[in-house]
């Protein structure tokens, strides 16, 4: 049987990823090597990540990054037949940065190149972990940045987005909540550990865009996260002591309670047997606990990758590169460019 080596690319925020999979005759995919270098600790005490130093790092942090790979992966560069690189969507400048670097290495190796959908990459890792996507299947994107209902019923090629945030991102709502409570950023793992201890039904928080008229699948966290410091704020106001375990508990079963409660709905309208969530908030404990829970009793499969896979990385990156490489797929023309809007409708470029 022969393989096919394929080399991801990731700079759409602020991990650089690099990730090395191999593709095989019968479609399956194997994980070689998931290199990644962060610089969420530079963002750190401005809460959010700041677009040129996230640009400098990927900068600072690629050539190093690929050379691990390689390490890990025991490869050489020639061994290489094909990349892909995150095309957008993302911020510009870190988009950029990856997207220069990969068209240098597809030139300079003579490899077709493919720019992709940073979100379909989130849906694509899945394949690595539980085997090829069954299709049609439910996606459900959940990171710093965003939080959509995807219906997939080709991930290079036709997936259709149910709904999304109008307003944040869940994990955007995690790092703003935690900043109330005085917890470090990013928000979502010093939650996920407090709420451990904490009461999830001790604090009744609204569950946004839950009501009979509001649209089935959007989402809104926004006025759960003021809701949060509204709670803080009064009883703060009030000299009383702030019980950070049961808001950190009561917000995260909000969040997870819509979530789940819309990802479950979406399978049973559209009869789709599998849901797959992935992005850095599906690394959160109780959100995993409840999915599992809500579609054993739907009789939907549930597949979350490892926190590993879910946040930012590169192996997703090539992981929907080798689905566009075993499908045959176009590659992208040598001056394509990165777009920070890319829509989930367009897998690749
Ligand atoms: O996918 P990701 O690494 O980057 C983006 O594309 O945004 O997701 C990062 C987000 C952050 O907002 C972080 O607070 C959240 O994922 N996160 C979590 C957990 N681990 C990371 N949220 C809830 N529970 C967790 N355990
Ligand atoms: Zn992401």
């Amino acid at each position: 049987m022969t393989r096919r080596i394929v080399m991801g690319v990731e700079t759409s925020c602020d991990e650089t990823g690099i990730g090395l999979v191999a593709v095989h005759d019968d479609g399956t995919v194997t994980l070689l090597a998931d290199e990644v270098a962060s610089s969420v600790e530079q963002h750190a005490r401005f809460g959010g990540v700041v677009p040129e130093v996230a640009s400098r790092a990927h900068l600072e942090a690629m050539v190093p990054t690929v050379t691990r790979a390689f390490d890990t992966a025991e490869l050489r560069f020639a061994d290489v037949d094909a990349i892909a690189v995150t095309a957008g969507p993302g911020l510009a400048g870190s988009l950029l940065v990856g997207v220069a670097a990969a068209k240098a290495y597809a030139a300079a190796w003579d490899v077709p190149l493919y720019g992709v959908n940073h979100l379909l990459g989130h849906v694509a890792v899945s394949a690595l972990q539980h085997g090829p996507l069954p299709q049609p299947c439910l996606a459900l994107l959940v990171s710093g940045g965003h939080t959509q209902l995807l219906r997939v019923d080709d991930v290079a090629a036709r997936v259709t987005e149910l709904g999304s945030t109008v307003d944040d991102a869940a994990g955007e709502a995690y790092d703003k909540v935690a900043r109330v409570l005085g917890l470090p950023y990013p928000g979502g793992p010093p939650i996920d550990r407090a709420a451990a201890s904490g009461d999830g039904a001790a604090i009744a928080f609204p569950r946004g865009m839950s009501g009979t008229a509001d649209p089935r699948y959007d989402f809104s966290f926004s006025g759960l996260k003021t809701a949060v410091a509204r709670w803080v704020e009064q009883r703060e106001g009030a000299g009383a002591e702030v019980p950070v375990n049961d808001v950190a508990a009561s917000f995260q079963e909000a969040v997870a309670d819509v979530l789940t409660a819309k990802a479950v709905r979406a399978a049973q309208d559209f009869d789709i047997g599998t849901l797959v969530i992935s992005g850095g908030v599906a690394a959160n404990s109780r959100i995993a606990g409840l999915a599992a829970q809500r579609c054993a009793a739907a009789g939907v499969e549930l597949r979350v990758p490892r926190p590993r896979l879910c946040t930012d990385n590169g192996a997703m990156i090539a992981s929907l590169g080798a689905h566009l490489v075993a499908s045959g797929a176009e590659p992208a023309a040598i001056d394509f460019g990165a777009d920070p809007a890319l829509p989930v409708t367009k897998a690749f470029c």
